[in-house]
């Protein structure tokens, strides 16, 4: 038995993925960017070589769901490997938008390729991740990240690239809770009822690129009210394709839109703070460290909870504790 354990961060989109155009390899409709965040990760055990495949979340049995997605990523890296244990556990809450797919599969990544004894290069352990979910494909790397679309049929140039190291720029995301349930349409089927029925597709996916290479270059300047239009005009833009679905998919619940008008208000009184939104209901919100208390005591009274993070690093290795 080989034993490795990883550790990764979860990322927020500052301009999202939405829309896959191959739905079997995860292969994204659009470019998108990120900003990976400090303090929240998962951490994964990997154990290669045991008696029988099991896994474990926050230290009980997973799901169904969730650990066929795991074995899969497993039988991706080697068709034929032994059975693996996996222990998952997350520091923050799990599938209400909160991004813990994108930790999730980058530290199941990093951990297996270590434990089978196959490190990969970053670029093709951000393809394995990607297989497990879009976003996680980000993950890999701290700071601010760009997950480029490639071209190519198999998917191998469809990864993501660091734009930006961690201390690059000084700013937050302030994470406002409105609920920590789970999320009633996951972004797989979200993504793909989008793509099936909302007239707003097309237009969703000509514009984004144009969205990626903006914030870029914000990034680059340290131009946040720049970015913060951009991070809003990209989630906003998301949002109205998913209300724009049969059946409509709303993540927003009255929390969130009293969140985003706390937004608007902190922007009118001269605060800068842009907010965005995943699949689900909690806002995020893009301010500069010198304003993210005040962003943070804004917030506090219209919603369940206020977390203040900021830039992350990359995902790691840990050593195994010895038993
Ligand atoms: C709204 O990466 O969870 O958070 O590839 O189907 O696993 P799958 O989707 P996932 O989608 C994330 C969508 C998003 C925007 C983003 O993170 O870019």
């Amino acid at each position: 038995v080989t034993e490795a354990i990883a550790i990764a961060h979860p990322n927020i989109a500052l301009v999202k993925y939405w829309g896959k155009r191959d739905t079997a390899l995860n292969l994204p409709a659009v470019p998108s960017l990120s900003m990976t965040l400090a303090r929240w990760h998962t951490r994964t055990r990997v154990l290669w070589g045991v008696e029988v495949d099991r896994c474990t979340f926050n230290g009980a049995p997973a799901d169904a769901e969730t650990a066929a997605k795991v074995f899969k990523l497993l039988s991706i890296l080697d068709a034929d490997r032994p059975p693996v244990e996996v222990e998952t556990a997350n520091t923050f809450p799990s599938g209400a938008g909160l991004a813990s797919s994108s930790s999730g599969f980058a530290a199941l990544a990093l951990a297996a390729t270590a434990a089978a004894g196959r490190p990969l290069t970053p670029a093709a352990l951000s393809v394995l991740a990607r297989r497990g979910s879009g976003s996680a494909c980000r993950s890999l790397y701290g700071g601010f990240v760009a997950w480029r679309m490639g071209e190519r049929a198999d998917g191998l140039d469809s990864h993501a690239e660091p734009i930006a190291p961690a201390d690059h720029w000084d700013v937050r995301m302030v994470v406002a809770t409105v609920s920590a349930a789970r999320k009633p349409t996951g972004s797989t089927v979200g993504m793909e009822r989008t793509r099936a029925t909302s007239p707003y597709w097309d237009a969703w996916v000509s514009g984004s690129p144009a969205l990626v290479t903006q914030a870029e270059a914000a990034i680059r300047d340290r131009d946040l009210p720049t970015l913060g239009a951009i991070v809003e005009a990209s989630s906003f833009r998301m949002h109205a394709t998913m209300h724009t679905t049969e059946p409509p998919i709303l993540y927003w619940l009255p929390g969130s839109v009293a969140a985003l008008q706390v937004v608007r208000e902190l922007r009118a009184a001269g605060v800068g703070a842009w907010a965005t939104m995943d699949a689900g209901p909690n806002v995020k919100v893009l301010c500069a460290a010198a304003d993210a208390e005040r962003v943070a005591a804004a917030l506090r009274p219209v919603v369940a909870e206020v977390t203040i993070l900021e830039p992350g690093p990359a995902a790691s290795l840990a050593s195994p504790v010895a038993r």
